[in-house]
């Protein structure tokens, strides 16, 4: 039992709390990481206590040293963190007292529910420009490598099964489409964190004359035009955590994303695919079968992305219940908070370093994609163009796909009397349509794999990244 009373709310407590109290209560194991957020939030504080006239100039000037010897303290990993002082806040407040009395002033007119609030806001805004640098350097790969392989064509597929050709660039280009919503949207994260919950106090705020906007102004609380933006309710403030539920959203999506890019590569280097390889550096191997070589970092990132969707599902399931407004419930979510930050940074990562060093095999990839199958929708277009209705087309093709298929011939080198037999529109020259190049050729509207469209897709994605 620790007896020893807590100091900073102790006051009303004759004990201190049980051992097994305290370990359960902490959250100073996770929530340090929030302790340069936190002592610039203080500093703003006291900035805005002196200009009120709570503090004296030379008691702000004081606190403010005190917070930056700690902060060096704590980049230098000198502090000592203490699980009995429950949370960074009180660690922080409490090492700077000791040094600097006077700094017993400056928790006026805030609550640590404010001050929560404002560290994770601050916290959300930086862990959304370093995802936003993270994805940069992952689609610069993706758009490098779509740029070397240009030219190089592949089956698409759907349901697993072959569809049509594509380009590798063009398979590529829809991951970058992908990473780049998730830019946007994370932008979108940045944006909504963008407000200073200070002075909502616990509850209610304070009768205190602060003055949030002064604070919200140093804290980089600004919108485009330099205007302050503290939050409009101080019970939404302390009790939203939206901004973490949000952040956290666009990192399970994103993290979706690199699991999907996972999957396709992951089948790509399978012998039974035989199109691609990952370099030895984010491969492993296998400590019985000496000859195997495993996709690890494809696969880690799939499995990433269900832990990601899990922190999701963690806050989601943390707030739901809750009545306004603060509830100790939510110091809960910085775990996933925080874990789905960085496993989205290293999943973005370990995505730009396997991709960038992906090579290809051009003849699998090319005998792949000469199956004739893969062509039989433009057959029914070019019978389409000779006035066939659609619907007719997609019968007398399918018509000689099962001929090709009886005979166990490809499906361009069915006869001509079997052609006529499947269906009478099948005369003159329908065996030009199995042209790759020429296929290839009739898809350059916006969107499509044509080689001039895919060209214009990758100029305009490396204006974007420039
Ligand atoms: N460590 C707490 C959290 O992260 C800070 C707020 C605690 N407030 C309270 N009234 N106990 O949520």
């Amino acid at each position: 039992m620790a007896k020893r009373k807590q100091v900073t709310w102790g006051g009303r407590f004759a004990s201190g709390p049980n051992a097994l109290m305290q370990r359960f209560s902490e959250s100073v194991s996770f929530d340090k990481r929030l302790a340069l957020f936190d002592i610039a939030g203080s500093k703003a504080h006291s900035a805005m206590l002196a200009k009120v006239g709570i503090l004296k100039s030379s008691e702000r000037d004081a606190i403010h040293r005190g917070l930056d010897a700690i902060a060096r303290e704590i980049t230098a990993g000198k502090f000592r963190w203490r699980t009995e002082l429950e949370d960074v806040h009180m660690n922080i407040e409490q090492a700077l007292t000791a040094r600097v009395p006077v700094a017993a002033k400056l928790h006026t007119a805030r609550s640590r529910n404010d001050q929560i609030a404002t560290d994770v806001r601050l916290y959300i805004k930086a862990a959304c420009a370093e995802v936003d640098a993270t994805l940069l350097d992952t689609l610069r790969v993706i758009v490098k490598l779509a740029r070397q392989h240009a030219d190089v064509l592949i089956p698409g597929y759907t349901h697993m099964q072959r569809a049509q050709p594509v380009s590798i660039a063009h398979h590529f280009l829809a991951f970058a489409e992908m990473l780049g919503r998730d830019r946007a949207r994370f932008a979108a994260v940045a944006e909504s964190a963008n407000w200073c919950p200070l002075g909502s106090g616990a509850i209610a705020g304070t009768t205190l004359p602060i003055d949030r906007e002064f604070t919200a102004k140093q804290l980089g609380f600004v919108d485009a035009k330099g205007k302050p933006r503290v939050t409009r309710n101080s019970m939404d403030a302390v009790a939203d955590r939206d901004i973490a539920t949000e952040f956290t959203f666009a990192a399970a999506l994103c993290a979706t994303h690199l699991s999907r890019l996972a999957e396709d590569l992951i089948l790509w280097t399978t012998t039974e695919f035989g199109f691609a390889r990952i370099p030895d550096a984010f491969s492993t191997g296998s400590s019985l079968m000496p000859q195997k070589r495993n996709p690890d970092s494809l696969e880690l990132m799939r499995g990433k992305a269900a832990r990601v969707h899990g922190s999701l599902t963690h806050l989601l399931g943390l707030t739901k219940g809750l009545p306004l407004t603060y509830n100790r419930d939510l110091q809960d979510d910085k775990v996933p908070l925080f874990d789905a930050h960085d496993q989205i940074v290293l999943s973005l990562q370990v995505a730009g370093g396997t991709l960038s060093g992906m090579t290809f095999n051009r003849a699998r990839c090319a005998a792949a994609v000469a199956d004739p199958a893969l062509l039989a929708t433009d057959l029914a277009d070019w019978l389409v163009c000779k006035g066939v209705p659609f619907r007719h087309a997609h019968h007398a093709v399918g018509r000689l796909v099962a001929v090709a298929e009886k005979m166990g011939k490809p499906l361009n080198q069915v006869s001509d009397h079997a052609a006529l037999a499947a269906d009478p529109a099948f005369k003159g020259d329908w065996r030009k349509v199995f042209d790759l190049k020429r296929a290839m050729q009739a898809r350059e509207k916006t969107g499509m794999p044509g080689p001039r469209a895919v060209a214009g897709a990758i100029a305009r994605w490396e204006r974007e990244l420039r």
